[in-house]
């Protein structure tokens, strides 16, 4: 038996050998995608943020077990392969990171974000943005994502 789900658009199948294995080490030592990072491994810092359906997920703390018929998007695949995003184009407009470690999982947080609500007020964000950032880059990340709303 294997576990068969979708990692940027393409599709994944899985021994159910690694089924106890975190989505964070697959992403990171079996695809081979390293723009996601390890932080804590307890679902604390974000670092790990991927979209699970969609959704902001903390990859550490999701099992292989849990992804049949998932779709799982990384920091490698949220763009078209033409054109970047609209929160990373903000991103980049901003010049939001300071030494970037954690801000693949802040982009993909945000993104996750806008796409339920395109126009996130002040709370919203808060809300929303739990990653942390050791270098406090957080005024400059509220600034993208405010610029990606408009
Ligand atoms: Fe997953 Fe910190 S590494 S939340």
């Amino acid at each position: 038996m294997t576990i068969q789900f979708t990692l940027n658009n393409k599709a994944v199948s899985v021994s159910e050998e690694l089924a106890d294995m975190p989505l964070l080490w697959f992403i990171r030592e079996n695809a081979g995608l390293k723009g996601t990072k390890f932080g804590c491994g307890i679902g604390q810092c974000g670092a790990c943020t991927v979209h699970f359906n969609g959704e902001a997920t903390r990859s550490c703390l999701l099992k292989i077990e849990h992804l049949n018929g998932a779709q799982i998007t990384t920091i490698e695949g949220l763009a078209n392969t033409d054109t970047l995003h609209p929160v990373q184009e903000a991103w980049m407009q901003v010049d939001v990171p300071q030494c970037g470690y954690c801000q693949a999982g802040q982009i993909m947080a945000a993104a996750s974000l806008l796409q339920k609500n395109p126009n996130p007020d002040e709370s919203d964000i808060d809300t929303h943005m739990t990653n942390i950032c050791r270098c406090g880059t957080y005024t400059r990340i509220r600034k993208a994502i405010h610029l990606a709303a408009d």
